[in-house]
């Protein structure tokens, strides 16, 4: 049964940047719920994946150096570890891990068109196509059965899970490895990260729930690995359970023992979750109030789909928060969805307009923070709502 916790409002498309003010966005109810039988927790309302991954999406992989170095570090351990002669990649984006390999190894499949170019022209074999079974039953009469089938952070955007992970199950070798990352739920909670949640991110996934979906498939988790990414990931490797010759590591339950105890198999805690991120939204406005009434200028610091969901939840327009800054040309010059805050192009100079800084990207605060530590040391104030809305403190070390 699905359990409502947490209304976060109407929310536009969180990656649906316009260009113009004139052009209005449609909104929709962004509702969470808990499923009591499987553990799930997603969203309400399903938009037709062709409306949410357009031929223009601007989410690009590469833009930050952690994520470009957790995607080379992976490759790495897969060529060690696993060593396939063809690895396929579900939502291959602008081809940050598929880059690291052979051509000839590597099969991307992506839906967004202008991503898919990227990687095409740079001649990568790449399906600009939806992940669904009619596709993996198209690649498997073509390439026949995958040795390593990787995906992170697409999953969790397709509403139908059971045509996922029957697709992969059809097109992955018996002897083959699946290996997902996604933003952990565990983590959410702790940090009480509500925007993990817009319209394109259906499902926030734990080991628990992960488990209790790909069990009806015949697949089961045999590692898995906490990651700093999204803010917190977890990277589940996955295998038929008819393979034996993978041992399932302690590091499995151990991570489903964890998440018991924090008890997010339990509907109770995302009642108490939903308490404290309506605290959360009362306190960040307060803050930012304060340092509007101080006459200061605020930018917020990532156009990410995350902060879009604050920004709309919070209600935070360009009188609290003038710009955003981005370094995605797909975002420069575009507007953040629903509010209408102009989103300026990065340059080194552009925080010396700004008393504060929003960390829109507070998942990358160490990469940003030191990237603009000369600002930092002289006193613009980096502002962030996690784990709770505070203004940090300049530490010299
Ligand atoms: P991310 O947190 O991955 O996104 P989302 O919530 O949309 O899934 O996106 C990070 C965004 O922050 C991305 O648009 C690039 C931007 N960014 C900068 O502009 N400068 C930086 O130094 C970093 C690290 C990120």
């Amino acid at each position: 049964m699905n359990k409502f916790f947490l209304n976060l409002g109407n929310q536009p498309l969180a990656n649906n940047y316009l260009n113009s003010l004139k052009k209005k966005h449609i909104k929709y109810t962004l509702r969470l719920f808990f499923n009591t039988n499987n553990k799930i927790v997603s969203i309400s309302k399903r938009i037709p994946s062709e409306k949410m991954f357009t031929n223009d999406y601007p989410y690009r992989s590469s833009m930050s150096k952690t994520m470009r170095h957790s995607f080379y570090e992976l490759s790495k351990e897969i060529k060690k570890r696993f060593n396939p002669d063809k690895l396929l990649e579900i939502g291959s984006n602008d081809g940050a891990l598929i880059k690291n390999f052979k051509m000839n190894k590597v099969i991307g499949v992506e839906p967004c068109k202008n991503l898919a170019n990227i990687t095409s022209k740079k001649g990568f074999l790449t399906y600009n196509k939806y992940w669904n079974y009619k596709l993996a039953k198209k690649i498997k009469d073509k390439h026949g059965n995958i040795d390593l089938i990787y995906s992170a952070n697409t999953l969790t955007h397709i509403s139908n899970l059971d045509d996922v992970f029957r697709s992969i199950s059809l097109l992955l070798k018996d002897k083959g490895v699946l290996i997902i990352e996604d933003p952990s739920l565990l983590e959410c909670i702790k940090k009480n990260s509500y925007d993990q949640f817009y319209n394109e991110h259906i499902y926030l996934f734990s080991a628990i729930s992960v488990k209790n979906i790909i069990s009806k498939y015949d697949l089961e988790i045999f590692d898995i690995k906490n990651l700093l990414t999204h803010g917190g990931s977890l990277r589940y490797y996955i295998k038929k359970k008819i393979n034996k010759s993978f041992k399932i590591s302690i590091k499995v339950k151990k991570q489903i023992d964890k998440e018991k105890k924090y008890e997010i198999d339990k509907f109770k805690t995302y009642k108490n979750f939903s308490k404290k991120v309506k605290k959360s939204k009362e306190n960040l406005l307060k803050i930012l109030n304060n340092i509007k009434k101080n006459n200061k200028k605020i930018i917020g610091y990532g156009a990410t789909a995350k902060a879009v969901t604050v920004i709309n939840y919070c209600d935070i327009d360009k009188n609290l928060i003038s710009n955003f800054v981005d370094t995605t040309p797909e975002k420069i010059n575009n507007y953040m969805p629903g509010k209408n805050i102009k989103i300026l192009r990065y340059n080194k100079n552009i925080l010396k307009n700004y008393d504060y800084a929003f960390l829109g990207a507070w998942n990358f605060k160490n990469e940003i923070i030191n990237k603009e530590k000369k600002y930092f040391k002289k006193g613009l104030k980096f502002l962030t709502h996690i784990p709770k809305p505070q203004v940090l403190k300049y530490k010299k070390k």
